[in-house]
């Protein structure tokens, strides 16, 4: 069982930016989703998501189809999704910031300790304002709030970006932890780290995907070329 995207197309206005995307991620695993820039990853997870006009192929977890469903629907159906750029709450506290979190699971009602235990620093700044922490601190604080409604499947679009080097690394460990309880599906123009962390990549180009397999498999020189140009 597990998260699955099959033939999904995306369009803007006139235009089509994704051309029958398929891709599946597993408990267990990290699935990393990796491509330049405008190559079609964040439409990917909109698509995804029900937040971009979709107008063929299909997304279903765990067997069960989300394809007709809203975008609220697939949330409280298990997929936690942490968009590009974080999108946090600024006025909001870092504890109010985590309780709307809890909208997408109405069994969860209060915020699971085990958060606390993953990002410690969420708990020391509980009451600060979310636009007081830093880049790296607001992205867990992101992350914390896709999990405080115990997904099934945690999608992250980019999470190292515009980030130091040191919290890079500490959200790498943090996923890689994660992926024993949900499945991850790690969108990311950062290679080294993307490959670094992932069981099983996806290379998009143009809004298809060009290659696929374990980090180990892929093909060096054409993977390089795809990412650079
Ligand atoms: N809101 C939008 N309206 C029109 N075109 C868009 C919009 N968002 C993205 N695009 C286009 O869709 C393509 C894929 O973009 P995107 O999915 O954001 O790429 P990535 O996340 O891989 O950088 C790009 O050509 C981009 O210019
Ligand atoms: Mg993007």
């Amino acid at each position: 069982m597990a998260l699955e995207i099959c033939d999904l197309t995306a369009t803007y206005g006139e235009g089509t930016v994704l051309h029958g995307v398929s891709l599946t991620a597993k408990p267990g695993m990290v699935t990393a989703l990796v491509g330049r820039n405008g190559a079609g990853k964040t439409t990917t997870l909109k698509a995804l998501m029900g937040l971009v006009t979709s107008p063929s192929g299909t997304v279903s977890l765990d067997g069960k189809d989300l394809t007709k469903l809203p975008a609220y629907e697939r949330a409280r159906a298990g997929i936690g999704y942490v968009p590009q750029g974080r999108e946090i709450f600024p006025q909001l506290t870092v504890k109010e910031n985590l309780e709307l979190g809890m909208e997408a699971n109405p069994e969860v009602r209060s915020i699971p300790e085990d958060i606390f235990e993953t990002f410690p620093v969420l708990k020391e700044f509980l009451g600060r304002r979310g636009g007081d922490l830093s880049g790296g601190q607001q992205q867990q604080l992101a992350i914390a709030r896709a999990l405080v409604a115990k997904p099934r499947v945690l999608v992250l679009d980019e999470p190292t970006e515009g980030i130091q080097p040191s919290v890079i690394q500490e959200i790498g460990r943090v996923i890689t932890r994660l992926k024993q309880n949900v499945a991850v599906l790690l969108v990311e123009q950062y290679l080294e780290f993307a490959l670094d962390i992932a069981d099983d990549v996806y290379v998009i180009e143009k809004g298809e995907i060009v290659q696929h397999g374990k980090p180990g498999e892929l093909d060096e020189e054409k993977l390089k070329e795809t990412m650079s140009l």
